[in-house]
């Protein structure tokens, strides 16, 4: 990967993963880039200034009224190609949602029109809490990237999604940022894997997706420099590289997340999310009562979430893409399923045999326009011929 003279600004935030800041640093610039630190008050309670200037090769900013002496904080702002929040802590976060510039770092958020990419790191509970959950959707309607943060072991005795990228993954999504592929300043939320509907606290209904071809199309978006959104129910995939990944459960959560990441340019629903949930979870595991018959489970119908977002009165994407899982009669079925869902194109793909958990897939693209046959590909094969037509769709 090469990064020759792009010029970084790299805000380290309070958070006890600042230390992978000086890893960052040190990839950057061996990577060619030029890296200026700014310090805030928190990060500098868990990396010194020294060592941030030492692996910079640069001078580290930290104070407002200082670097007014020296070089302003306008021309902080102006200088860099990408601002780097990492660690991102969820107090900056909140001070850049809410425009507070009260300090160095903040100020030239405020005033600074480069692109900017946050890895936050914080507290799974942190990280969950509805204000951050709210200053993360404002700030991504903004414009502004995240990297991570990630699921795994924390500084604290407890883990959850919280945890800061690793330098190298973080350096990707600067090198992806700094790529402006053909996608570049659109955002494409995917929705990718099965649902879990619960029966009761312990049992669910499931279905057999491995969310590979959602996963593929969502890092395939990705490395065309979209913004992505991935919204996956319980598969066992890494989150792509410098895509944001949401995690549910059910249908209902589903949808919940889609509607709360939008407005999109595009949306790619490639889920196979459950058509029916049991009417009702009991909280308490259901048990065997001897001698009685085994229990009845009634189903309530799941909303349609491609149907209702292609159907969103105000925010509805340019693009709306659905897929169509079919046994039998493929195109004539997905061609049905074209209007009925109200989407602008359907790929259909037959999953009569081992399409659903395996490597490639063969689809038939759908659109106003007529079908097309693609061959069979695999899966990350087909993904990348969809975010190019995407990408030419959105152009
Ligand atoms: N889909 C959705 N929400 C649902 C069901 C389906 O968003 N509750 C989306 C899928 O992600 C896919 C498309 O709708 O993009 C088609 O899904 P599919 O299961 O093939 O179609 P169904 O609507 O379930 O119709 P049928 O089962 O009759 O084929």
């Amino acid at each position: 990967m090469t990064l020759q003279g792009c010029k970084l600004l790299l805000v380290v935030s309070g958070s006890v993963a600042a230390y992978k800041a000086l890893e960052l640093i040190r990839l950057a610039r061996k990577a060619g880039a030029e890296v200026w630190p700014i310090l805030t008050a928190g990060g500098a309670r868990f990396v010194t200034k020294e060592a941030l200037a030492a692996i910079a090769g640069a001078r580290v900013h930290d104070d407002l009224w200082a670097a007014e002496a020296e070089i302003g904080h306008i021309r902080l702002a102006r200088w860099p190609d990408l601002v780097v929040l990492a660690p991102a802590s969820a107090n900056l976060l909140a001070r850049m949602a809410g425009g507070i510039a009260d300090d160095l770092a903040t100020t030239v958020l405020l005033a600074t029109r480069a692109p900017i990419l946050a890895a936050p790191a914080m507290n799974p509970a942190m990280w969950a809490h509805a204000a951050t959950v709210a200053n993360v959707a404002a700030l991504a309607a903004r414009g502004v990237g995240f990297v991570g943060p990630e699921e795994g072991p924390m500084a604290e005795p407890e883990s959850g999604v919280g945890r800061l990228a690793e330098p190298a993954t973080i350096l990707d999504a600067v090198a992806r940022h700094l790529a402006a592929g053909p996608l570049a300043g659109k955002h494409v939320i995917v929705t990718a894997g099965p649902t879990h509907e619960p029966i009761d606290p312990v049992r669910y209904i499931a279905n057999r997706s491995s969310g590979r071809q959602g996963y593929a199309i969502a890092a395939a978006l990705a490395a065309l420099g979209a913004r992505v959104t991935l919204v996956s129910g319980p598969v066992a995939l890494p989150a792509p590289a410098g895509v944001a990944l949401r995690r549910i459960e059910s249908a209902r959560d589903m949808l919940a997340a889609v509607e709360a990441a939008l407005p999109a340019d595009a949306a790619i629903f490639n889920a196979a999310v459950a058509d029916f949930r049991p009417e009702a979870a009991p909280t308490q595991k259901i048990k065997k009562e001897p001698g009685a018959a085994p229990p009845e489970i009634r189903l309530a119908l799941n909303p349609d979430i491609l149907a209702t977002v292609a159907a969103h009165p105000d925010r509805r994407p340019r693009l709306v893409v659905g897929f169509a899982a079919e046994t039998e009669k493929v195109v004539a079925h997905a061609t049905a399923k074209r209007l009925r869902k109200g989407c602008d194109w359907i790929v259909a793909n037959d999953v009569s045999g081992d399409v659903m958990g395996g490597a490639e897939n063969a689809v038939h693209l759908v659109t106003a326009a007529g079908v097309e046959d693609w061959p069979r590909l695999p899966k990350d094969e087909v993904a990348r011929r969809l975010a190019a037509r995407i990408a030419e769709a959105l152009a």
